[in-house]
Parts: C-alpha cells; sequence; structure tokens
C-alpha cells in the first residue's frame, strides 16, 4: 500500500481534527501518501480529494469541527453511489481507506469493504452509541461542554427557586443525557431507553421542592417521548402544586462544537495512528476502539450490529443520586 484517505463523515464533534492530525502524521511516518477526502462520501464521490502533509494539519489538535468538512450522504448507500466511490478512490490511486464517523458512517465503510476496497473505521459520536469501543471520539468534550452548561443553570435556578429541563442531544440514545446527570447531579434524567409517567416526573418535582431543595434539575434526552416541549406545557400547568416554576433550556448543537479535552485528544491520536497501521497491516474490516486501556479491534459487521445500550446500572446509579 502506497497511498492512503481519510475522510469524517456524519454528525461531527469535537475530536475529529485531533484524529485527522493522526491519520495524516502517522501515515506520512509509515511512508504513504496521504489523501484527504472532503464532505465525507459526498466528496469522495465528487472528487473532492487532496494530498495532506504534516503541515496541512499543523495547529489543528485544539479546534473543534472538522477541517476535511463533514456530510451525510444518502447517495452513498446505493450501489451507484458506491460504484462513483470507487471509481474516485481508483482516479486518485486510493488504495486504502480511514471512515471517521458513527453507526451511519461506519455502515457504509463495511459497505465499501464488503466490495472488496481495504477500509478501516474509527468511532466518533457524541452519542457513544458505537460498539467495539468503551468511548467514542468526541463523547467527552461534549460531557464536559453539558456539565459546564448545568453548572451554570444551577446557579441560575438557585438564585430564582427554579424547575429546570435542559435538553441534551441523543436521538435515540440516552448515553449523554445519562451521564451529564450523573455528573452533574441532576434530580432526574429522563432517557428514550426508560419509560417514566408525567406523574412520576411531577412527583419527583414536588418532593425536592418539599425536601427544601432551592432547584430541581431535569435532564431530558433530545430522543425521550413524549419530549421536552410536551413536558414543559403539562408541567407549566401544575406549576402552583410544583412549587418551583419551570423553565427548558434545549442545549442543541453547542454540544458538538469546541476544543476537544484533553481526553479527546488523547483518544482521536491515539485511534487515529492505530488505524493507520492496522489498515496497512492488512485489518481493513474493523473498527479500532478503545477498551480495558487498550486499542481494540472489532469485524465492522459486528461494530455496527446494534447501537451499543446504556449501562442500567448507572441509570439505578442516577435515582440513587437524585435524593
Ligand atoms: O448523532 C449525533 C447527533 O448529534 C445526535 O445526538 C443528534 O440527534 C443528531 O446528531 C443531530 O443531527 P443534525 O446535526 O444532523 O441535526
Amino acid at each position: 500500500m502506497k497511498r492512503i484517505g481519510v475522510l469524517t463523515s456524519g454528525g461531527d464533534n469535537p475530536g475529529l481534527n485531533p484524529c485527522i492530525r493522526a491519520v495524516v502524521r502517522m501515515g506520512i511516518h509509515l511512508g504513504m501518501d496521504t489523501m484527504g477526502i472532503h464532505r465525507g462520501y459526498a466528496g469522495l464521490i465528487d472528487g473532492e480529494i487532496e494530498e495532506m502533509s504534516a503541515r496541512s494539519v499543523g495547529g489543528i489538535i485544539g479546534r473543534g469541527g472538522t477541517i476535511l468538512g463533514t456530510a451525510r450522504c444518502p447517495e452513498f448507500y446505493s450501489s451507484k453511489g458506491r460504484r462513483e466511490a470507487l471509481r474516485s478512490l481508483n482516479r486518485f490511486k486510493i488504495e486504502g481507506l480511514v471512515v471517521i464517523g458513527g453507526n451511519g458512517s461506519l455502515t457504509g465503510a463495511l459497505e465499501l469493504w464488503r466490495t472488496g476496497f481495504p477500509t478501516i473505521g474509527i468511532p466518533s459520536t457524541i452519542d457513544n452509541d458505537v460498539n467495539g469501543t468503551d468511548m467514542s471520539i468526541g463523547v467527552d468534550t461534549a460531557l464536559n461542554t453539558i456539565l459546564g452548561a448545568i453548572d451554570k443553570i444551577k446557579d441560575t435556578a438557585t438564585s430564582h427557586n427554579r424547575a429546570f429541563l435542559i435538553e441534551t442531544m441523543g436521538r435515540e440514545s440516552g448515553y449523554l443525557a445519562l451521564m451529564s446527570g450523573i455528573g452533574g447531579g441532576a434530580e432526574t434524567v429522563l432517557i428514550p431507553e426508560e419509560d417514566v409517567t408525567f406523574d412520576e416526573i411531577s412527583r419527583k418535582i414536588e418532593d425536592a421542592y418539599i425536601r427544601g431543595k432551592s432547584h430541581c434539575i431535569i435532564i431530558v434526552a433530545e430522543g425521550w417521548k413524549p419530549g421536552t416541549k410536551v413536558l414543559v406545557q403539562q408541567l407549566g400547568e401544575k406549576q402552583e402544586e410544583l412549587g418551583f416554576s419551570v423553565r427548558v433550556t434545549k442545549l442543541g448543537h453547542v454540544q458538538r462544537g469546541g476544543s476537544p479535552s484533553a481526553f479527546d485528544r488523547l483518544l482521536a491520536t491515539r485511534l487515529g495512528a492505530a488505524a493507520v497501521r492496522e489498515l496497512i497491516a492488512g485489518k481493513g474490516g474493523h473498527v479500532v476502539g478503545w477498551g480495558e486501556g487498550d486499542i481494540v479491534l472489532t469485524p465492522l459487521e459486528e461494530a455496527i450490529a446494534f447501537e451499543k445500550q446504556i449501562d442500567r446500572g448507572l441509570y439505578k446509579l442516577a435515582q440513587i443520586m437524585e435524593k
């Protein structure tokens, strides 16, 4: 193998730039030409590809976002799209590909691998729902962003004796809500994986008030049903009984930006470097993850077979800490 490519795909997160940097610099170290593919699979299909140098990734280790850009690309999931992608890879003489992304992007990597093209994946999504790694790239920074927001909201919630609904990202995954709920000392955590009735929620808020708490923080995952909007409306109607008045903050895409944390910089560098080594060593078809303090390889098929589930023990822990 003489020339490899790297792309970032799907939702961005803080940690992509240090990972691109690691892929490029390890590639150069091992004697490869390293090509950067812009806008994920969309840029691969359109041939938006350029050679990267050690200098072209200078100064990006502490920057959020991705210098390569990213996209969600439904076209790639058709055989026509994949054929065009393979044509581009051929045209640019790329012999191996590193895909940095979440479940959707890694499914694309598997499809490419199945055509016989050496492809390796690196899990990166703030949802932390890829199998084969304890932590995906970007999760730690997103969690720290959420904790910073919770701490600030607590200040104002306490001043005004208010209950706050704080919505985190996670369309299908309660990971961010659960972990930030534990780390932020929330009174309640609402996640898609657990059913909770409106009566249970309002009872918890009332209890917090009766027990003399000065605030009540409720973390709601984006994917929790029936959703933050409905809940805030229902709670608004019961405000007198609750004790606290209710406010809502949706954190949104602020969770996907910012300078990567120390943990994410180190994780991204380790996984990026290992992915290049393994790709060259013929270990295409795998996801390079982190488990038990070391690099772990998981077949792409297994990694994307289902979305990694949250730890129910941690949900129980969150409930115990709510007191
Ligand atoms: O998968 C990552 C994620 O940030 C989810 O938590 C969120 O539901 C989704 O992406 C938002 O996607 P978009 O930026 O396309 O609106």
